[in-house]
Order: C-alpha cells, then sequence, then structure tokens
C-alpha cells in the first residue's frame, strides 16, 4: 500500500487524478469506479481542469457509482446518479450514458443488485476506484461488521453515516436514507487499481485503523491491505494518527519516478 501524505485538498486531487491520467494514456477505454461525497470532489475539479485543457479524454471512458441511497425520486439532487452527473459527468466528456448506479428504486433489490455485479463484469471490471472512507471506516456503503468478502447488496446506514450525511440534506438527519445499494467489500476489492483520498481530522481514526490496524470488518477500510494496488492520498490532518507517517514521507520522496501511480 502506498500511502502519500499531501499538504492541501488540492494536491490530493492532482494526485488522484494523475493516477486516472496515467491510466486512460494507456487504455483509453478504462472502467473508473466513481465515489461520491465530498472527498473526490478536487479530483474530479482536476479531471475537468486536464480534460478542458486537452491533456486526456475520457470519451471513452465508462463509470460505475459506489453505491446509491434507496428510496430517493429520480430527480433528488442527493441521488448518487445526479451528485455523480453533477460533480464529474458534467465536467468531463464522458458520456452521461457510459456512467452507471445501482437502482435504489428497484422493486426487486436483490435483482437490481445482481444486474450491477453483471454490468460491472461484463464491462471487463474496474480499472480504477476511486474510494473515500466514511469516519466509522465505511467504504462504499459498507459499514462496520460488512463481510470482507460481501457484493452488491442493501446494506442499513450506521447513525453516525446518517450524521455525517446531513450536511447533504440541509442538516436535516429525518430526510437522509437510512438504507443504501452498495457495491460489497468482495466486489471492490476486484478493482485492478484502489484510490482512497480522504482529508481532514475527522478521518484520522478511520485513515489510522484502515491503513494501520488489524484487517477486521471492524473497519471496512482495512480490506485494502489484502489489495495489491492501493494509493491512499491524504493530507496532514488525516495522517495525524498514522504510526509510520515519517517513513510513508521518505518512500515518497524517493519513489523513483518509472514507478508511475
Ligand atoms: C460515497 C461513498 C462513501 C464516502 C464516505 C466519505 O459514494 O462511497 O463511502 O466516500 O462516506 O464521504 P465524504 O467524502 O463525503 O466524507
Amino acid at each position: 500500500m502506498e500511502v502519500i501524505i499531501t499538504d492541501t485538498v488540492d494536491e490530493i486531487g492532482r494526485l488522484g487524478a494523475e493516477a486516472v491520467a496515467q491510466l486512460v494514456s494507456r487504455k483509453p477505454d478504462a472502467v473508473l469506479g466513481l465515489a461520491t461525497g465530498s472527498s473526490p470532489v478536487s479530483l474530479y475539479d482536476d479531471l475537468a481542469r486536464r480534460v478542458s485543457a486537452g491533456e486526456i479524454s475520457l470519451r471513452a471512458c465508462s463509470g460505475f457509482t459506489l453505491d446509491e441511497y434507496v428510496g430517493l425520486p429520480p430527480e433528488h439532487p442527493q441521488r448518487y446518479r445526479m451528485v455523480i452527473e453533477q460533480d464529474f459527468v458534467s465536467k468531463v466528456d464522458i458520456p452521461s450514458e457510459s456512467v452507471h448506479a445501482p437502482d435504489g428504486l428497484a422493486a426487486d433489490i436483490p435483482a437490481a443488485c445482481a444486474d450491477y455485479e453483471r454490468m460491472i463484469r461484463d464491462a471487463g471490471g474496474v480499472d480504477l476506484q476511486i474510494l473515500g472512507i466514511g469516519s466509522d471506516g465505511h467504504i462504499a456503503f459498507n459499514e462496520p461488521g460488512s463481510s470482507l468478502a460481501s457484493r452488491t447488496r442493501i446494506k442499513t446506514l450506521t447513525s453516525q453515516t446518517r450524521r455525517d450525511n446531513a450536511r447533504f440534506f440541509d442538516g436535516d438527519l429525518d430526510a437522509v436514507p437510512s438504507q443504501s445499494l452498495t457495491q460489497g467489500i468482495g466486489t471492490i476489492m476486484e478493482a485492478r487499481h484502489l484510490v482512497m483520498v480522504a482529508n481532514g481530522a475527522g478521518k484520522a481514526e478511520a485513515i489510522r485503523n484502515a491503513v494501520e490496524g488489524p484487517v477486521s470488518a471492524v473497519c471496512p477500510g482495512s480490506a485494502l491491505q489484502l489489495h495489491p494496488h492501493v494509493t491512499v492520498i491524504i493530507d496532514e490532518p488525516a495522517a495525524a494518527l498514522l504510526q509510520f507517517q515519517d517513513y510513508y514521507r521518505e518512500a515518497w520522496a524517493a519513489k523513483p519516478h518509472w514507478q508511475g501511480s
């Protein structure tokens, strides 16, 4: 696992976008796994800048969101398919119809989850998965206690996650759905490269548990320790509790240029 500690959120975005740009330069039709929420916004903004500058094109790419709230109406601004449209799709040149999310309004939820798994498989699997992490250690909406082998399914959100996300619903906790459809940890672990971005002191404990804690369903993010290609890009406050932060800085400073992301 590579841990990169940066000074600013913009730098997190730049380095995350650099990993996407390197992928797309060797595989123009890459399959991208797309996190929603605040953490990846600077990464999406940096990709938008690169696309506008003509440095890269995402025209042949496709994308899959990690998760979707259950029960939000199609036009709801916090439906994750809407959020990813606003934060990413509308700013770059990826065709909207190439970006998919689980169907949070499906009448048959197990069938919708199986369909989503099938769509990812049919696309050839995710090449690069962008991840955030919840303050309780969740990845996608795999809350503590989630099976490390789980597949796309319905998951009830913890009260902590609902409280954290109330900021997207004008602070109205009751408006935050209590369930989501989420890629499982087993699904996420099949992506070829995992890029986790996190910032702020509120993520410090989750980052410590994910990067240096025991591999345990208590912290779903800790499953990343079992993946052969993970890049964690964080700022100083999010890195504050890491035991080996000096080593991560030294390794990053000494990284051979040819190694890429
Ligand atoms: C959203 C997702 C979640 C978020 C996490 C952190 O698609 O997968 O795991 O990444 O809740 O959210 P932010 O970035 O808003 O702090």
